[in-house]
């Protein structure tokens, strides 16, 4: 397992919270952000909501916007990432304040409770496969029998070729930059797909962003 501390890499994405929307923006032609959106009309009628390593807030938003009636549970690592979200809702949403529930501790930390939506936005491929299979067994427990898991993630192509290169190369280099900025010690993507399916986890949307490196999928329990 990479062992990372979410005290150590929390205080890692505390030092580039102020830089982290224009950074992500420019570096994917926004892209990263969009592909979040790609299901956000599914999430108008869900009650409980948890967002893991929700960041600066930029998805949070977009959900209060879209549901009138959620109460999230908005968990991270970061004490500056959650205060960055925090004052967006404020400035942009201050009635909707008392409908988030803000949380700055690692996911390891969370005392789970029940919800009908669990969003995972960038943040899984911060973990490795046994983290993964750890959250993913949490989501099984703890995500209604009718509840949506939304995930957001780099992808990697099947298929060998330029593209599949292309994208292990790319997140080599962004797991290098993360391990010098917030000492991630993770090295390569989860197999998540694989972890969440054998929880019985079915994908029921995909879609697709740069050329297939982005990917928001909506998950279903089976069981
Ligand atoms: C790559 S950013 C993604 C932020 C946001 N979800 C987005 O898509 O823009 C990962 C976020 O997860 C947080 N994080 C990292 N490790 C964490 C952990 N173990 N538990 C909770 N949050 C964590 C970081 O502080 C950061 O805000």
């Amino acid at each position: 397992m990479a062992d990372n501390n979410p005290n150590v890499v929390g205080k890692g994405f505390d030092r580039i919270t102020v830089v982290y929307d224009a950074v992500v923006c420019i570096s994917s032609f926004n892209r990263i952000n969009k592909s979040q959106l790609a299901f956000l009309s599914h999430l108008s009628t869900q009650k409980m909501g948890l967002i893991l390593g929700g960041g600066t807030g930029y998805f949070l938003q977009k959900v209060l916007d879209k549901n009138e009636q959620i109460h999230i549970t908005y968990v991270d690592a970061s004490a500056k990432m959650i205060e960055y979200a925090r004052k967006r809702i404020k400035k942009n949403r201050p009635n909707a304040l008392h409908r988030v529930t803000f949380i700055c501790s690692g996911v390891e930390d969370l005392e789970w409770q029940n919800y009908d939506l669990i969003v995972c936005n960038y943040i899984l491929d911060l973990f490795d496969n046994a983290y993964v299979q750890v959250l993913a067994e949490k989501f099984k427990k703890h995500l209604t029998t009718k509840g949506l898991l939304y995930v957001t993630d780099f992808h990697i192509a099947e298929t060998n070729g330029f593209m599949k290169w292309g994208t292990q190369t790319g997140l080599k280099v962004l797991y290098t930059l993360f391990r010098w900025t917030t000492q991630l010690q993770t090295k390569q993507l989860p197999e998540t797909e694989r972890l969440l399916k054998e929880q019985r986890f079915v994908i029921t949307q995909s879609e697709y962003f740069l050329n297939g490196i982005l990917a928001c999928h909506l998950y279903k329990r089976t069981d």
